[in-house]
């Protein structure tokens, strides 16, 4: 459209050109120009109503969507989850913050829950208290990702005999406040690719096989809003959590035909301990819900959409910043980031 109008306006520009070289009077001059301007102006009125109507459709349709995505779910009774995708759900990360809070929600749609976490005094915790609150029955895996691959096998045996309609890949980590690349240890990077990376790799290649056997099954990957904006000081957090997106995409046109539904979850920040560091980002706010708010809200986007914040206030956030471009929103993450990061220092 803008080569459009550059095209336009050169052809105008010459030909006026040409008619000042022809004619030597004002008024010839000034008829002239206004028989040639109501043309280009015509021209211009159906390039500006054509570019409307797409903006209306586009905007109707976006309405339509976030409408059906975030409202009608909440509004028209729950999914029966057991039946669309099979009884049992694999939960990773799932001691705290948003896999807990999603794994209590799976449970209170009757769905039976596998824990996968490192901790094993809380994942007993965790299992008996979702059994006891929901009557469903519950499972854990003791299983650190940090550790890398030498732990899948023992995760693919113990996984061989249930029947997993919906894996949820949500363990990740953050660094300890944002950033330099340069100031993180290679522990933490090598963390970061197990973790929040590797973790979801292998567990799909170990449940996904079953699910297009029953030719039903969800795969949730939990990634993060940060992902579709290159973001200073949360650099390699983000790069992984664009992995999880682009993988998630791929896998849901590789797979739909074969009835396997994948989801990418972008939250924003959400008031979990992965954001502790920052006291803004800790606390309940309009901006920010608690994992358990969060959670509510994303179930009932698992089936309808492939791609999504998983919350209305966060998808506000998200289609927001959609209009900055690349630079705006990279300086001023930078700038907040610093900020944050010289609080965080600060409280240490
Ligand atoms: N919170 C946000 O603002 C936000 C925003 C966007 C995306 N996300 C994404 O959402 C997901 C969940 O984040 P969250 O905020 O809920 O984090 P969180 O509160 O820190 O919880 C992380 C969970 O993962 C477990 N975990 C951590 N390291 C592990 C390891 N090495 N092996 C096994 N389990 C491990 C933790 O276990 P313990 O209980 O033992 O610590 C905990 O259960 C992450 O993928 C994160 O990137 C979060």
């Amino acid at each position: 459209m803008a080569l459009e109008a550059i095209v336009i306006a050169c052809v105008f520009f010459f030909r006026l050109v040409i008619t000042m070289a022809a004619v030597d009077r004002f008024s010839l001059l000034y008829r002239e120009i206004s028989r040639s301007c109501s043309f280009y102006i015509e021209a211009l009125a159906i390039v500006g109503a054509w570019y409307t109507v797409r903006k209306c459709v586009s905007l109707a349709l976006d309405t339509y969507s976030a409408l059906r995505l975030h409202v009608i779910p909440r509004l028209s009774g729950n999914t029966d989850l057991v039946k669309k995708y099979g009884k049992w759900a694999v939960v990773t990360g799932s001691t705290d913050g948003i896999g807990k809070a999603y794994a209590e929600e799976l449970a209170k749609r009757g769905v039976n829950i596998i824990l996968v976490s490192r901790n094993k005094e809380k994942l007993e915790a965790v299992s008996r208290s979702i059994s006891e609150t929901y009557k469903v029955e519950t499972d854990f895996i003791v299983a650190d990702f940090s550790k890398g691959r030498e732990l899948y096998p023992a995760i693919k045996e113990a996984l061989k005999d249930r029947e997993i309609g919906i894996l949820v890949n949500n363990v990740g980590i953050f660094y300890d406040y944002t950033d330099y690349f340069t100031n993180l240890s290679e522990d933490m990077l090598w963390d970061l690719i197990h973790i929040n990376i590797a973790s979801a790799t292998m567990m799909t290649h170990i449940v996904l096989p079953g699910m297009v056997k029953k030719k039903k099954g969800a795969i949730v990957n939990v990634s993060s809003a940060v992902c579709c904006h290159p973001t200073p000081m949360y650099t390699v957090y983000g790069a992984t959590k664009s992995y999880l997106d682009y993988f998630s995409r791929a896998l849901y046109y590789e797979y739909a035909s074969k009835g396997i539904f994948v989801q990418s979850l972008m939250p924003s920040v959400t008031t979990t301990k992965l954001v502790a560091f920052n006291s803004v980002m800790s606390k309940r706010s309009f901006l920010f819900p608690t994992a358990e708010e969060y959670a509510s809200h994303a179930v009932s986007t698992l089936g309808l959409s492939i791609r999504t914040t998983g919350y209305w206030r966060h998808a506000i956030q998200f289609t927001l910043s959609q209009f900055l471009p690349e630079w705006m929103w990279a300086w001023s993450a930078l700038y907040l980031c610093r900020v944050m990061r010289k609080q965080a220092l600060t409280a240490k």
